[in-house]
């Protein structure tokens, strides 16, 4: 009998579901099947909102977290009739949920991420894994990010110094064999392209960052964002799109004395991206070292083009590595599923500043 593990993965660009397969009845991570899945346009609309807006009722976390678990519901049971496992192998979910607030360093630390897990459980009949970052915050960490271990298991083996980039909605870096693990997020990576694209109209995002090559950088413009106190803060240290969104970009165009047109604005957005990562892997004394890109970032040819041409690193994706780099998280949470399930805590104290040995996530088994 194989020990079937299903990931699930909704990052902050809420763009996909990413759903993996996983056999993990060896040491060795065997990926078997790896599909993504539309999210609604009227959910990801209402999770874009909600997750822009300082306040959010009660109500409408309950009918998102309602509506979000049935579309990931939907996909568990599509990736299964389009897989070859048989359910009664599947060990559990492991579903990290849709992002709506992430707030580690305010009075009342919390963050929140829709997609009931219970309900998971419940309709599948599938012991599932959920809340994944609650107990590191609850350890005093950011509860992010939480990726470094899972690089470290499947990258890091070769003993080699090297750099493992998630560029999502917020790009995030691992530096593997450091000799000890770091990680943590650099800022921005496409939420801010994103929303500009959305604004005017260009579309969910900047196809291969092609309105953003017709541009030109605002060297007044980067200098303003580039101010910002998170790039300057040192790490362990993490962030989201409630942070760097709409009002973050306003508030910088604001500094400025003149109008600067919307392409010249998404051309620096991009280095925004691109000066915050190069920064951090400076610091991190990595830029001889090979990087290894992944994340929906690595689709955005123009974006990929500016950090080869910024950093002095190779710079190639996890595909080298052989993994596919749309799938690195969503196999790190079905991974993830199977140390919560055989109780393996972690010591993150380098990468979210949690104090102790913390398990990630919690489990639901099915309530019927
Ligand atoms: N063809 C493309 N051109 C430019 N950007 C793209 C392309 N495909 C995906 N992306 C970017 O990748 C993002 C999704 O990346 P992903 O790693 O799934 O982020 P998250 O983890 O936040 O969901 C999209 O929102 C978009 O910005
Ligand atoms: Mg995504």
């Amino acid at each position: 009998m194989a020990d079937i593990y299903i990931g699930l993965m909704s990052g902050t660009s809420a763009d996909l579901i990413d759903c993996a397969t996983l056999d993990l009845s060896s040491e060795e991570i065997k990926v078997l099947n790896c599909k993504n899945f539309e999210i609604p346009e009227d959910l990801k609309a209402d999770i874009i909102q909600s997750s822009q807006s300082e306040k959010i009722e009660q109500e409408l976390i309950d009918d998102l977290d309602f509506r979000m678990a049935e579309v990931l519901v939907n996909s568990v049971k599509e990736i299964i009739s389009d897989s070859d496992i048989e359910t009664k192998d599947i060990k559990a979910i492991g579903s990290h949920g849709q992002t709506i607030k992430h707030e580690p360093k305010s009075k009342t630390p919390y963050t929140l991420q829709i997609g009931d897990p219970q309900k998971i459980s419940n309709d599948l009949n599938i012991t599932t894994v959920g809340n994944f970052r609650h107990d590191d915050i609850g350890a005093g960490g950011e509860g992010a990010p939480l990726t470094p271990v899972f690089h470290n298991k499947v990258f890091g083996n070769d003993r080699k110094r090297k750099a493992i980039v998630n560029i999502g909605g917020i790009t995030n870096i691992t530096a593997l064999n450091y000799p000890e693990l770091i990680g943590f997020d650099t800022g921005p990576g496409n939420c801010l392209m994103d929303c500009w694209s959305r604004i005017h109209n260009v579309g969910n995002y900047d196809d291969k960052g092609s309105w953003a090559s017709s541009g030109t950088i605002n060297p007044f413009l980067l200098e303003a964002m580039m101010g910002d106190e998170y790039f300057l803060r040192k790490y362990p240290k993490s962030t989201g799109p409630d942070y760097f969104n709409h009002e973050w970009i306003n508030k910088n165009l604001f500094k400025l004395s003149k109008e600067i047109p919307a392409e010249d604005v998404q051309a620096t957005l991009v280095q925004v991206t691109v000066v915050s990562l190069i920064e951090s892997i400076n610091i991190l004394n990595l830029s001889n070292e090979n990087i290894y890109l992944c994340g929906g970032g690595v689709h955005n040819d123009f974006l990929c083009s500016e950090i080869n041409k910024q950093s002095k690193a190779r710079v190639s994706t996890t595909l080298e590595l052989g993994i596919d780099p749309d799938y690195v998280e969503a196999i790190c949470f079905g991974w993830l599923a199977k140390q919560r399930i055989e109780s393996k805590s972690f010591n993150l104290g380098e990468i979210t500043g949690s104090k102790g040995e913390v398990y990630l996530g919690r489990i639901y088994e099915p309530s019927k």
